[in-house]
C-alpha cells in the first residue's frame, strides 16, 4: 500500500508523528522520496501537500494525508477516511480593515488575489461577482498592500496574519482540516482499513 506523505512543512512532522502513532515505524533517509515500513507491507512516498489529492485520484498513491482545501481547490474525487482533528483553518475573502466593501457581490470587477482560484470562483460566481483573480502560490496577504488586489482570499487559522496586514474577514467560504483520504480502487482494502483504524 502506497500511502503520500507531505515532504515538507509543518504538515511533514504531523504526519509522520500520526504515523507513528499508529505503529508505523520508517526512516526516510535524506531527501530519498520512498520509506518502507518496517511492520506492514506499507510504502510512504513524500509528496508536495498540494500534488497528494491528484496524485490520489489517479492512483499513484492508494492513500494519502492532506488538507481538505487542497481537495476542494483540486476539484478531485477521492475517499475522504479520516478526519485527523488537526490543522483546522477556514478559507475567507478578506478586505482591508478601513473597506467599505460589505458583501461579496461588491467585489464585482475588482482584483481578488489568492492561492485558491478555483474555490474563489465559484464562490464568487454563486453571489453574483465577476472579479479580476491574481492567481499566487504565497504571500497573499501582502498584496492589498503592494497594491495589486482589493481583496483577498486566503486561509486564516488565528487570525494573527490578518491582524498584523490590518485586513479583516468579509466572509467565510469553506472550513477545512488535515485527512486521511483513499483512492477509490481500494486497493489492499485490508491494509488500508488497519491504518485508518491505528
Ligand atoms: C497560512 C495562510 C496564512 C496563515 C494564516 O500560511 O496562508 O498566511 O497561515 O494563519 P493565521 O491566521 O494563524 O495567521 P502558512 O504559514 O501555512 O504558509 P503559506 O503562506 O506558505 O501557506
Amino acid at each position: 500500500l502506497r500511502i503520500g506523505v507531505p515532504s515538507k512543512g509543518r504538515l511533514a512532522e504531523l504526519a509522520a508523528e500520526l504515523l507513528k502513532d499508529a505503529g508505523l515505524h520508517f526512516r526516510r533517509q535524506d531527501r530519498s522520496l520512498f520509506a518502507r515500513c518496517k511492520e506492514l507491507p506499507i510504502d510512504i512516498t513524500f509528496l508536495r501537500t498540494e500534488d497528494i489529492p491528484v496524485l490520489c485520484a489517479e492512483g499513484a498513491i492508494d492513500m494519502g494525508i492532506t488538507g481538505s482545501d487542497l481537495i476542494s481547490e483540486a476539484g478531485v474525487d477521492v475517499r475522504r477516511r479520516l478526519d485527523l482533528g488537526v490543522g483546522q483553518c477556514k478559507l475567507s475573502i478578506c478586505v482591508p480593515d478601513d473597506s467599505t466593501i460589505s458583501a461579496p457581490k461588491q467585489l464585482h470587477g475588482k482584483r481578488v488575489a489568492t492561492s485558491f482560484p478555483n474555490n474563489t470562483a465559484n464562490y464568487l460566481k454563486q453571489h453574483g461577482a465577476l472579479a479580476h483573480l491574481v492567481n499566487l502560490s504565497g504571500s497573499v496577504e501582502v498584496m492589498i498592500a503592494l497594491g495589486v488586489a482589493d481583496a483577498i482570499v486566503d486561509l486564516v487559522e488565528t487570525g494573527s496574519t490578518l491582524a498584523a496586514n490590518r485586513l479583516r474577514i468579509l466572509t467565510d467560504i469553506g472550513h477545512y482540516e488535515t485527512v486521511l483520504i483513499q483512492n477509490h480502487d481500494q486497493r489492499m482494502t485490508e491494509t488500508a482499513d488497519r491504518v485508518v483504524r491505528r
